[in-house]
């Protein structure tokens, strides 16, 4: 018997669907420009089986697929399960056999050894494949017309990392996928496998380089010239799995570290920045300037999720976990370890900001992401305070100006129309 009621965050909007469907001739409200065809694929994670724990993660949740597929002015939508191994065991048992995020001690014996994963985070098109995404393991290509899940991809077993980035990036000037890897060579490693993969799907360079602590390292930063690593307070041990505990904690005291390496280089030419205390999980843009690399993000004071809570047993606190957009360059002329941080625009936002993906790597004015402002409502009746992290306005954020090719920024972004 499959029992959600006694999970008390999974009610109303936050309830699971657990459904796989297909609806023909969706009702369209307008009209579907008929020269339109091609899908919108997105990824997300949903529950088929409640959690083990009420203390899990809600990045453990299962893989689904949801596909609008447009043609002749006409949209199809398509929604499946990512059929992970684990998933068909659970499917197999009628009941949840993984334990909590990112932790094989927690699993029940029967699935020892299997592949864990949930593939819930990014949807990936590239070399003629479709991928779904999750950085604690391959890649799985996707049946991109039936969303059938066809299994793990290695790039011809050219890709040696056991696991692979949820944000690879694709440069738009070559078309080459830069990707890694974190725990690389298994649970609680310390190894990042950074690889370049050209437009037809091949591994053409991998890099290997340790990073200063084992952390989440989610998104990069990506330049024409340069790749930029952030680390940040998130830690783990074998001695915390083996206390059944989900794989991150955080750790106030520890510095935040961003990598920088050229996109040519060697692990010998990764220069290490410190900072504060900061989470940076996802990047906005990136860009090197002469002796400069600059990334902008939208970067919080402290631990963001509260799933992962502090490892010094202190309540997560909702009013550190604030994120705002933030500028940070590097100078590589520099002799000490200090970067400079300015923070663009004073109000709270979303994490999941976005460029203009022709623009990645490179000068660009544009970012969209959603933020608070306080003066403007926010039915938190009918939403919930999301534990002080809420978001009301959805912006276009207006900042580096492009006069030529290669300019220097000329404004600080502003809220844009
Ligand atoms: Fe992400």
């Amino acid at each position: 018997m499959v029992d959600f009621s006694n999970q008390p965050t999974m009610k109303g909007f936050f309830a699971p669907t657990r459904f796989e469907a297909d609806v023909y001739d969706c009702e369209v409200i307008g009209k579907i420009p008929s020269e339109l065809n091609g899908a919108f694929v997105r990824l997300g994670g949903d529950w088929f089986y409640p959690p083990t724990s009420q203390e899990d993660s809600p990045f453990n949740m299962d893989g689904y697929l949801g596909m609008f597929r447009f043609k002749h002015g006409i949209v199809d939508y398509k929604g499946r399960w990512v059929k992970t191994p684990r998933f068909k065991a659970d499917r197999r048992a009628h009941k949840q056999l993984f334990g909590v995020y990112r932790n094989p001690f927690t699993d029940d014996p029967s699935v020892r050894g299997l592949d864990r994963s949930v593939q819930n985070t990014t949807p990936l098109a590239f070399a003629g494949k479709l991928f779904t995404l999750k950085e604690d393991s391959l890649p799985y290509e996707i049946d991109c017309n039936t969303l059938q899940t066809i299994g793990p991809w290695d790039f011809h077993g050219k890709y040696k990392s056991l696991t692979f980035t949820a944000h690879p990036k694709v440069d738009p000037v070559t078309g080459e996928m830069i990707c890694y890897g974190y725990e690389a060579t298994g649970l609680e490693s310390n190894d990042v496998f950074l690889y370049t993969i050209n437009k037809e799907g091949v591994v053409t360079r991998e890099l290997r380089f340790k990073v200063p602590y084992i952390s989440m390292v989610h998104d990069i930063g990506l330049t024409q010239k340069h790749v930029i690593i952030p680390v940040f307070g998130f830690v783990t041990s074998m001695e915390r799995l083996k206390q059944g505990k989900v794989h991150w904690g955080w750790d106030s005291t520890k510095p935040s570290y961003v990598g920088v390496v050229p996109r040519e280089g060697e692990a010998k030419d990764i220069r290490w920045f410190k900072g504060p205390e900061r989470a940076t999980v996802h990047t906005l843009n990136a860009r090197t300037e002469g002796e400069k690399v600059i990334l902008e993000a939208a970067i919080f004071d402290s631990n963001p999720f509260p799933f992962f809570p502090p490892i010094d047993g202190s309540p997560w606190d909702p009013q550190k976990a604030r994120a705002y957009i933030r500028r940070n360059t590097f100078n590589l002329n520099s002799k000490d370890d200090g970067f400079t941080e300015e923070k663009l625009f004073q109000m709270n936002v979303s994490d999941l900001g976005r460029v203009d993906d022709r623009y990645l790597s490179l000068p660009y004015r544009y970012a969209f992401t959603a933020y608070s402002d306080p003066k403007r409502p926010f039915n938190e009746a009918r939403a919930g305070n999301l534990r002080g992290r809420v978001s009301n306005c959805y912006g276009r954020f207006a900042g580096h100006r492009c006069r030529g090719c290669q300019s220097v920024p000329r404004s600080r972004l502003q809220r844009g129309g």
